[in-house]
């Protein structure tokens, strides 16, 4: 039985195991998926024992990415870009670093039929979520990618890492005075509880509004979207299944059905 695990700290609210358990049962995959806290300056010793162990791939959340990303042998264009890895794949002695997320994302917004060619797309934050989302967000060919952050020059730093692409940073006052076809909100605001400075007046009958984190209630943002009658108002539980999708992809060759596992998680969420 191949064995994986998902590494973070705090680890205890990971889906992971639920998510790839449910994954390996629907596709006849012989795998054992577990969770592991790993201590802020043990997680590398830990992957390496687990190496040792034959363990075949780890996933890697909170705060581990970026040392995650320092411990591979070859990465991936998506890894390379956003900067982390949140999927290792452990083969003849090298660590192979990938990053998920976005496409992860991505393929959210195609199951809610968001039309992401030629779109206009705002996207709310810079840290390390926005980064993971960044590529493969611009490979859907929009039109534009527009990027705000409270502390705009995280922002422009980004954007200098995508020349010749449609992509710009501005600040929060000018977006405000734009249209876009597409919000989506990679900060950590809702979180917390705090919303972002988005004005009404730029999410419409027209505007899909996305939250990249999830939970029982709405987020402030998602609050307002709708509230505001936004054509679409969606949460980032079919992105953490879909980026969970993604790994089980690169790990195992087979792409699993994800519907019924979403399903299953919101009723819980829901409870
Ligand atoms: P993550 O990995 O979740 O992206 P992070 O790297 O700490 O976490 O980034 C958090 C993001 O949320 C940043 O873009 C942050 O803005 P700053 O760069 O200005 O700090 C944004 N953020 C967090 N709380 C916010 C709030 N209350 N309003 C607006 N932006 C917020």
């Amino acid at each position: 039985m191949d064995k994986y695990l998902v590494y973070g700290n705090p680890i205890k609210q990971s889906k992971s195991p639920f998510i790839h358990t449910a994954f390996a049962k629907d596709t006849h995959q012989d795998i054992e998926y577990k969770s592991q806290i790993a201590d802020p300056d043990g997680f590398e010793k830990a992957v390496e024992a687990f190496i040792h162990e034959g363990g075949k791939g780890a996933n890697v959340t909170a705060p581990f990415k970026e040392q995650a990303m320092a411990m591979c042998d070859e990465l991936s264009e998506h890894a390379k870009y956003s900067g982390a890895v949140n999927t290792l794949t452990f083969n003849n002695g090298k660590i192979y670093g990938d990053t998920t997320d976005g496409v992860g994302l991505v393929n959210d917004l195609i199951s809610h039929q968001v039309q992401l060619d030629g779109s206009r797309i705002l996207l709310i934050g810079a840290g390390g979520a926005a980064k993971g989302v960044i590529l493969p967000l611009l490979n859907q060919n929009p039109k534009q990618l527009t990027l705000v952050n409270r502390t705009i020059l995280k922002a422009e730093d980004i954007v200098l890492q995508y020349s010749g692409q449609p992509i710009k940073a501005m600040s929060f006052s000018e977006a405000n005075e734009q249209v876009f076809d597409i919000i989506i909100n990679a900060t950590s605001a809702g979180l917390s509880g705090e919303g972002v400075p988005i004005s009404s007046a730029v999410i419409t009958s027209n505007t899909v509004c996305y939250d990249m984190t999830y939970g029982k209630h709405l987020t402030p943002f998602l609050q307002m979207a709708t509230e505001l009658k936004a054509k679409q108002v969606i949460d980032g539980l079919g992105m953490l299944v879909g980026q969970a999708a993604e790994s089980f992809y690169l790990w195992r060759g087979v792409r699993p059905e994800t519907q019924n596992v979403l399903n299953n998680l919101r009723k819980e969420l829901n409870q």
